[in-house]
């Protein structure tokens, strides 16, 4: 195992009604707000009536900044530095998704930037204070409720990048897991898509010491293939919603990948079908998964296969071991299959014309990964057989 550092400061209010906490949690921070959501979620499930009347209850001053996008724009963090600067904001309060999130993460850290705010996304290493951050979750998917990660595009340019800095974490997060009862079929399988994704980013490694991190990763994988579709099929399902959301954040908050070396590959091939088509981040995973093992699949990467292929999907472990890492694959895309999610990049309304440009676009600041190193030329080879 490698040396690691551990800290998640996220505080984390878990459970049916636990909005009880929000007016006392956010006085210790200050008492004016700058409420950031999304297309209108929040305002037909009654969330933000809610959050609404806690503020007016608390003497809580608000300021709003509605409509983030999904693949949140840098145009949206631009607005949200100026409100917070207008108004002197003491804590920013994302509801909603990752991208609210995130826009969320980014107007905070952009708060104390003079320049561009494009500039601390291309350079997270301008980045030198944050205002205070917490979240309402209603969407399982991201992690960004509990990580120092954000993730933001820029149309103008055609980019989409991630950003972060070791004091970005929410300084809290409220997961009610009734929140995301509304959140639509498409959504729960792309949610559930960009978990699993996390989780390979992180389990297929070069690392192969970190046993107890490799264990809770299967048991993670294990959870998602357990009640993804359940919760597509009942969407009340509260075990199903509860394991999920509480999976999305556990993925992808450290836990999973101190002491390792990581991967992040299909994310950095992912963001740039993103940044050119405007897509839903895990259905680009869903798709490219599966090529993206069949790619990495060699007798130097194989163990780790059969070892997925086993812990994960129960296969047995006597049979050819390019069998089992096979068939473990097929399982994978058999997956999301059932999920819903389509899975060639033509279904998506994505051709040929801009794979070469996006692959070139994916490894500009170098190969992706290291348990399968990518060049430009691999990556046009995943994105070609994802067609
Ligand atoms: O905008 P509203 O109206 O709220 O609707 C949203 C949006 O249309 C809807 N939704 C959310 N909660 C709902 C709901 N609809 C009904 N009921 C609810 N309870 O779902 C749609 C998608 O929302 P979005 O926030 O975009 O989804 P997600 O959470 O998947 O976030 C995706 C973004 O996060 C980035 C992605 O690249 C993408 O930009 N990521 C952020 C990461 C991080 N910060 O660590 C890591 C990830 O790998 C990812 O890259
Ligand atoms: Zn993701």
């Amino acid at each position: 195992m490698l040396n690691f550092d551990y800290s998640i400061p996220t505080k984390i209010f878990f459970g049916r009604n636990k909005i009880e906490v929000l007016a006392e949690q956010v006085k210790n921070y200050g008492s004016r707000v700058l409420l950031v959501y999304g297309g209108g979620s929040i305002k037909r499930s009654g969330l933000y009536g809610k959050i609404v009347d806690i503020f007016n209850k608390s003497e809580i001053s608000f300021f709003e900044l509605p409509g983030v996008e999904p693949n949140p724009r840098v145009t949206t963090v631009k607005k949200g530095v100026e409100i917070c600067r207008e108004n002197k904001i003491d804590i920013i309060l994302a509801v909603g998704g990752g991208s609210t999130i995130d826009c969320a993460k980014v107007i905070a850290a952009g708060y104390y930037y003079d320049g561009d705010v494009w500039d601390i996304v291309v350079d997270p290493r301008k980045i030198t204070k944050i205002l205070p951050i917490a979240t309402v979750l209603t969407l399982a998917a991201t992690g960004s409720e509990m990580d120092a990660g954000a993730v933001i595009t820029n149309l103008a340019t055609s980019e989409k990048l991630g950003t972060g800095h070791k004091d970005m974490n929410p300084k809290f997060s409220i997961l009610d897991p009734t929140y995301t009862f509304s959140v639509p079929a498409n959504q729960t399988a792309a949610g559930t898509a960009d978990i699993m994704s996390h989780i390979f980013e992180v389990y297929f490694s070069n690392t192969n010491s970190a046993f107890v991190q490799n264990r809770m990763a299967e048991a993670l994988l294990k959870t998602c293939i357990n009640y993804g579709k359940k919760a597509i099929d009942e969407p009340e399902n509260y075990e199903a919603r509860s394991n999920l959301m509480w999976t999305s954040s556990l993925a992808i908050n450290g836990l999973l990948s101190y002491g390792k070396e990581t991967e992040w590959s299909v994310h950095g091939m992912e963001h740039e079908l993103s940044a050119f088509y405007d897509i839903t981040h895990g259905v680009g995973l869903a798709i490219l998964t599966p090529h993206w093992m069949e790619y990495a699949l060699n007798d130097k990467t194989l163990n780790k296969f059969v070892e997925y292929g086993v812990n994960v999907w129960g296969l047995d472990a006597s049979g050819d071991k390019y069998e089992i890492a096979h068939s473990a694959i097929k399982k994978t895309r058999e997956f999301f299959v059932t999920l819903g999610i389509p899975s060639t990049l033509k279904e998506i309304g994505i051709g040929e014309e801009k794979l070469e440009k996006m692959a070139n676009q994916a490894t500009v600041r170098g190969n992706l990964g290291s348990f399968k190193p990518l060049e430009a030329e691999d990556v046009l080879n995943i994105y070609k057989a994802s067609l």
